[in-house]
């Protein structure tokens, strides 16, 4: 059986599900909350260690601006109301990407980090104006005037997920079957599901069939 320490998800969706269901696609994101909440509590529950979600894309800028507007909101609200609880359930919270939004936010998300950083039941790394080719790039420029050469393990420790596993598998939702610039250096042996449903839909036990049809795959990593 294999161990689980990371999942990583691109939670896509949301959108379709707002229009679908509500006549709006920022409800969707709203709705999307549910199941985010549902990840975190079952992860904790399986002892999973890291989760990795897909929240905005150095690509999502391209929304308009009220879509935009209402997720950072979300977010920031959510935060303001929740930070209390994750930490007392020793959850730490770790942005990847860079912190350029309203001074609220940055504010929320630094003390959010501040506050959680020595707990260690579970790691959300929060990918927030993330791309992975700028992770990438980052993470070479870093290493670019240090003496000898480039190593896989320089590379990973000049990544936004230095000291993170890389992820076990990938989850995406929302029947399309693509990476969308994420976690392109860390996913090059993950497992990837990709799930019909979209985020809102993704219950419990789509979750843990998942977990547990993960748990029995062969993995090689290129042998026989
Ligand atoms: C992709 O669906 C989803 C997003 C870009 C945002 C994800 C945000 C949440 C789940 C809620 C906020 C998160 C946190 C952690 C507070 P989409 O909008 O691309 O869906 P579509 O493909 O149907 O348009």
């Amino acid at each position: 059986m294999n161990p689980v320490q990371h999942v990583a998800v691109i939670m896509d969706g949301n959108g379709r599900w707002g229009l679908k269901n509500k006549k709006s696609r920022n409800l969707g994101h709203k709705a999307g909350l549910k199941t985010v909440e549902m990840i975190i509590k079952e992860s904790i529950k399986k002892k999973i260690k890291f989760i990795t979600l897909y929240a905005f894309s150095t690509e999502n800028w391209k929304r308009p601006s009220t879509e935009k507007k209402f997720l950072f909101n979300l977010l920031e609200v959510y935060l303001k109301e929740r930070l209390d609880q994750l930490n007392k359930n020793k959850i730490k919270l770790k942005i990847i990407g860079k912190k350029v939004f309203s001074k609220n936010l940055n504010s929320i998300l630094n003390k959010a980090e501040r506050i959680t950083n020595n707990n260690d039941k579970l790691q959300i790394n929060l990918a927030l104006n993330y791309g992975s080719k700028t992770e990438i790039i980052s993470a070479l420029n870093k290493l670019k005037n240090t003496k000898g050469k480039i190593t896989e393990k320089k590379i990973d420790q000049s990544l936004y997920t230095n000291n993170v596993p890389d992820p076990d598998f990938l989850i995406r939702t929302g029947n399309t079957a693509r990476l969308s610039n994420f976690l392109l250096w860390q996913l090059a042996y993950s497992e990837i599901f990709f799930e019909k449903k979209l985020w809102p839909d993704f219950n419990k036990n789509d979750y843990l069939r998942i977990i547990n049809k993960f748990k029995k795959i062969k993995r090689n990593f290129g042998n026989v």
